[in-house]
């Protein structure tokens, strides 16, 4: 099936940091209006350290589901905000920029997944969490990275499974559940751009560079494969290459012993990672892998967010009523959340 690619990304809008006076305003205003504020890994380091909690993806669709809450200020990319949404709709989700999309999300669009269930009826549908609310709910089951395997492997062996949207997530799942790809899992041709670009070369350059160092790699890089390879060929221990979550990074990064830790993803989660233990250095692999969606968060949008009240996400509740399930079904599988995955801010 072809996919949809978007042409254009939004160029990443920088600001300078804010006044010492704002977290102060935006933690008033949260009070004010009961409002819980998530922040994702790739999110700015000062919206992360104004957040309640922080986390992955799948550690914050868990706490959104929980939170007592009135409001939920999502600060992260509009399929994070709308999942909250669909598994609380009787609560307000404002996401400071609705524009801020994904584009691994943007690479299949409902008619699309539609037209690949019909040529292969009785297959499962797992979509990855990085989808819109209307291909969620033509999905059977929805999943995270940090739980993709598990919830593959939930399909009883002999069903074919259609996983969607990403093909680098799609191959380490089919390899960690032993499917064969194009019988028993068949995969999205879709990506994200950042991601895309931290390619094979990239980390073997890094790894060349910092032989001694260990290696962290999100399942969305394209590099995940040759990180893999690296570790066959010998070039690095296979104890010393991980494909984790961001969450699974997090985790990783407590345990770490070495000096050093090359990371592959998003440059925002090195924050959580330094945060998390200090007497490591976390280097990124490429540190250009900046995702302009996410930077679209801006300090000052969250101040606006929370002082204007927008922008409102609503979901169709019809659409939201058909893509609960599988949603729901996602935050059951897989490990808990709790301070692993999830930290609170610093800021109050
Ligand atoms: P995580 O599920 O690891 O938080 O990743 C979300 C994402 O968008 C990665 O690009
Ligand atoms: Fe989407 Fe990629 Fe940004 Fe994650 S890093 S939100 S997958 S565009």
């Amino acid at each position: 099936m072809a996919t949809t690619r978007p042409t254009s990304f939004p160029v990443w809008i920088h600001e300078d940091d804010p006044a010492p006076e704002w977290a102060d305003e935006v933690r008033a205003l949260a009070r004010q209006r009961d409002a819980v504020i998530l922040a994702h890994n790739y999110q700015l380091p000062v919206v992360q350290d104004v957040a309640d909690h922080v986390g992955d993806s799948l550690a914050l669709a868990r706490i959104a589901a929980q939170v007592p809450n009135a409001e939920i200020v999502f600060c992260g990319v509009h399929f994070m905000a709308e999942t909250a949404k669909i598994l609380s709709p009787d609560k307000r989700v404002l996401i400071p920029d609705a524009a801020a999309g994904c584009s691994l999300a943007a690479t299949i669009s409902a008619d699309q997944l539609r037209a690949w269930k019909a040529e292969h009826p009785g297959a499962v549908v797992v979509a990855y969490v990085n989808t819109t609310a209307e291909v969620k709910a033509e999905s059977d089951l929805c999943c995270t990275s940090s739980n993709a395997v598990d919830v593959v492997a939930s399909v009883p062996d002999g069903t074919a499974v259609l996983f969607l949207p990403d093909r680098h997530l799609g191959a380490h799942v089919a390899r960690l559940t032993g499917r064969v790809v194009g019988r028993d899992i068949h995969l999205w041709d879709g990506q994200c751009h950042v991601h895309e670009d931290i390619g094979g070369e990239v980390l073997e350059q890094a790894v060349a560079d910092h032989p001694e160092a260990d290696v962290l790699v999100h399942p969305e890089c394209a590099c995940a494969t040759s990180a893999l390879a690296l570790a066959a060929s010998g070039t690095i221990g296979a104890d010393r290459v991980r494909i984790v979550s961001t969450g699974g990074m997090l985790d990783e990064a407590r345990r770490a012993t070495v000096d050093r830790v090359l990371v592959a993803t998003e440059v925002g989660m090195l924050h959580q990672l330094r945060r998390a233990n200090a007497g490591v250095r976390f280097d990124p692999v490429d540190p250009w892998a900046v995702c302009p969606y996410m930077k679209m968060i801006t300090p000052s949008r969250v101040l606006t967010a929370l002082r204007e009240g927008r922008d409102e996400v609503q979901v169709d509740p019809a659409v939201a009523a058909r893509a609960r399930g599988a949603v729901e079904r996602m935050i059951a599988l897989g490990s808990p959340t709790g301070p692993k995955t999830a930290t609170t801010g610093g800021a109050r």
